[in-house]
């Protein structure tokens, strides 16, 4: 299977995975084989892409790191939580109590699955952007936890950190969030308002650890001095503000959002590794590039050397370096390439995603 944009999916392609609206609905069962009114109604309601089972990516698995059904649950707690914040609604420790269950959910699956390198791709809509991307900041973070060896107690507190980083934004006008043009300077005061505007709503409402209130605050601050809302630096920085600062910029970057096009994960990581030791730890992200794939499992990628092909496996140890399938002119027959491996493809390297 493998992963196809919105705007490469077309009638007659067989979905391998179902697809569920933002309640959790089933809308296309895996196994489907798509009509163009599907495509219509999948295009209507924002849906960005699908897994396919295509020949050329017959064969190939691609591993959630967390259960789609977790990452629903989760999605839907964060949203409940946010909503009961903003209106004030009283269920809102019952929600933050199941909120924080889930994140020992998500802890129990990454756990199991410790040994799997994230294939990140954009399924986010953008109504939902806010929930969608707090899970994802969460997942990020606690696998980063978990590579730097933290204790059960210290990754609930990470991933709860994680999860309500952006909490603040609910004291922001929707409009502005959404806003396409660039921010007037007050306007981007009040945006950066919200990492203190969450930090004392989770500390004055709530009964988190210390720790996992300052990574609430200090996730936009920069390595080198130059982040919010304190300037600080370096160590001065929380180690989870440290962490959840990597993983919130990544997953923002392979966004879709009103004001900007989500880029590839490639240049996504390109990104963070040119801002190790500038606005991000520089340990951090030796941790990160190992942990997330720069070429998915079933990207299309363009090699320098002309040839095109999609992704099959990915090297921790060698993350610009995977194993590719080789697509024939008619891209129906396919051999293999190991970038990693095959030192005949020494002088070969990775160009840039493509779709296929
Ligand atoms: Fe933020």
């Amino acid at each position: 299977m493998r992963f196809i944009p919105i705007t490469h999916i077309k009638p007659g392609m067989l979905l391998a995975k179902s697809i569920y609206n933002k309640n959790g609905s089933l809308l296309l069962r895996a196994g489907t084989k798509l009509k163009s009114h599907y495509v219509i109604k999948m295009n209507e309601i924002g849906i960005l892409g699908a897994y396919i089972e295509d020949e050329i990516s017959k064969g190939l698995e691609i591993d959630s790191v967390i259960s789609d059904e977790l990452r629903m649950k989760a999605v839907d707690k964060v949203r409940d939580v946010f909503l009961d914040a903003e209106t004030g609604r009283s269920t809102v420790d019952q929600n933050m109590s199941q909120a924080n269950e889930l994140v020992d959910n998500i802890i129990d699956e990454l756990i199991d699955n410790k040994h799997i390198m994230v294939n990140m791709v954009d399924i986010k809509s953008y109504d939902e952007y806010t929930y969608q991307h707090s899970v994802n900041v969460c997942v990020l973070s606690i696998i980063m936890g978990i590579s730097l060896g933290f204790t059960r107690e210290q990754l609930t507190n990470l991933g709860m950190s994680a999860l309500l980083h952006d909490i603040g934004k609910i004291f922001i006008d929707i409009d502005l969030l959404n806003k396409v043009e660039p921010l007037t300077d007050a306007e981007m005061d009040i945006m950066r308002g919200h990492s203190l505007d969450g930090y004392r709503y989770i500390k004055y409402e709530f009964d988190f650890p210390f720790q996992t209130n300052i990574g609430i605050l200090q996730h936009h601050e920069k390595y080198d001095g130059t982040g919010y809302p304190r300037n600080k630096e370096g160590e001065d920085i929380s180690l989870f503000a440290r962490i959840i600062a990597i993983a919130d910029v990544y997953d923002a970057l392979i966004s879709n959002r009103y004001y900007k096009k989500a880029v590839p994960p490639s240049e996504a990581m390109e990104y963070i590794m040119g801002g190790a030791g500038a606005h991000f730890d520089y340990d951090l992200v030796n941790i990160f590039v190992r942990k997330v794939a720069l070429y998915p499992i079933g990207a299309g990628v363009k090699l320098s050397n002309g040839d095109v092909g999609i992704v099959a496996k990915n090297y921790p140890d060698a993350p610009n370096r995977p194993k590719i399938r080789l697509l024939d002119k008619d891209c129906k027959d396919y051999t293999y390439i190991d970038l990693k491996n095959d030192f005949t493809t020494k002088d070969v390297t990775v160009l840039k995603i493509v779709n296929i």
